[in-house]
């Protein structure tokens, strides 16, 4: 799904130099490489505040906290996304409310209108730009608007996603994204940060970060450890985000070279529309794929018989899992969708070093999956 050692011919040069300078420097924690890093991952993304933490996780769940999410509330989301979304919520007590996806895999709004609707007193609500595929962005809008909702985008897999022209995370009130290696802007191991133009809310964040510190050993909350390191602060700054936007055209090129050259019919991609239009603007994250009920685990070990690695995104919805069965949550309706998803989705190779005969390759083994 990734090609790390080809990343890292490309990057050494420039990685190699970033050691060499912070060592030099001294200083590995909260220090000068993730202020300019915060500074430049703002003027990327149009956020006015950009607070670096250790990851995703930590992300969704330090702008919860320090929105006012209290253990008990309750926050609306999606039961299709990485564990984590929810996690972040049931970690610091919250109680997640999940209601169905649309055929492509996000949110209904819709549906959590009905939600929201029907259980009066839902503050919060942690939308998630699944596969890198963004939200509509003026119906999320008028969601917020109509519940006064507080909302925390999990844009963990949608940087540089847009909607409309408008990148995702700007419409709530916080963006939180992960640097997990994978990730469209990964690091060499684990990272994350919140995103928003509330400069008290991100003041808060940054005491959060650090164990609730205000100044030197006063404490005035109950915190994390949860900085981003000037290590990894100074690769994602200068080696890995001066990338980033050719990285994400490149994965719209190979996005699109799948959709042209596609010929099977028992396996098809899951959004192909309103992709074209320009207006919808997915950062291809994953290149997310569906085939029948029951077929996905052969088509699964046909392509990893052929060396292609591909995954799933993601077999088990967040309320089956084992792991919440002890802890509070609501289904809101069937989740039927999100079901068949789960059953059905198988996630293509996409990443900037592919090469367009890789991308053939697996357009021709897909092609060449036997009827059963
Ligand atoms: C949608 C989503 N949310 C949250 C996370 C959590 O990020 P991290 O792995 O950095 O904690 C991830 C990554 O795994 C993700 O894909």
């Amino acid at each position: 799904m990734n090609d790390f050692r080809r990343q890292w011919e490309d990057v050494r040069e420039d990685a190699l130099r970033v050691f060499e300078s912070v060592g030099r420097s001294g200083w590995y924690i909260l220090g000068e490489r993730v202020r300019r890093f915060e500074t430049n991952l703002s003027a990327f993304w149009g956020l006015g505040e950009t607070v670096g933490v250790a990851s995703g996780l930590d992300a969704i769940e330090i702008a919860l906290r320090a929105a006012g999410m209290r253990p008990g509330d309750r926050v609306l989301t999606t039961p299709l996304s990485a564990f984590a979304t929810s996690l972040a919520i049931v970690r610091s007590g919250g109680i997640p409310v999940f209601c169905d996806t649309t055929e492509i895999g996000l949110i209904d709004l819709d549906e959590a209108r009905a939600a929201l609707r029907a259980m009066p007193g839902i503050r919060f609500f942690v939308p998630v730009h699944l596969y890198g595929f963004p939200l509509d962005a003026i119906a999320l809008r008028g969601l917020i608007d109509e519940f006064n909702l507080i909302c925390v985008e999990d844009c963990a897999q949608s940087i540089g996603a847009a909607d409309g022209g408008q990148a995702t995370g700007l419409t709530g009130l916080a963006a939180a994204t992960s640097f997990y290696p994978t990730k469209n802007l990964g690091a060499m191991g684990d990272g994350g940060a919140v995103l928003t133009a509330d400069a008290g809310l991100a003041e808060k964040m940054r005491s959060l970060r650090d164990y609730g510190q205000t100044a030197k050993y006063r404490h005035s909350e109950i915190g994390w450890n949860s900085r981003l390191d000037e290590l990894h602060a100074a690769l994602l700054d200068e080696v890995f985000l001066p990338r980033l936007t050719g990285w994400n055209e490149r994965r719209r090129e190979i996005a699109a070279r799948y959709v042209e050259r596609w010929s099977s019919t028992r396996v098809r991609p899951l959004a192909v529309e309103p992709w074209g239009s320009g207006e919808w603007r997915p950062s291809w994250h994953l290149f997310p794929a569906i085939v029948p009920a029951g077929d996905k685990l052969s088509l699964l070990q046909w392509l990893h018989g052929k060396g292609i690695s591909a995954g799933e995104h993601y077999p088990i919805l967040i309320p089956d899992q084992a792991g919440m069965q002890g802890a509070n949550s609501v289904s809101f309706g069937s989740l039927n969708q999100a079901r068949s998803l789960a059953a059905g989705e198988v996630s293509l190779p996409i990443h900037p070093y592919m090469s367009d005969a890789d991308v053939d390759h697996v357009i021709a083994a897909v092609d060449a999956w036997p009827q059963r």
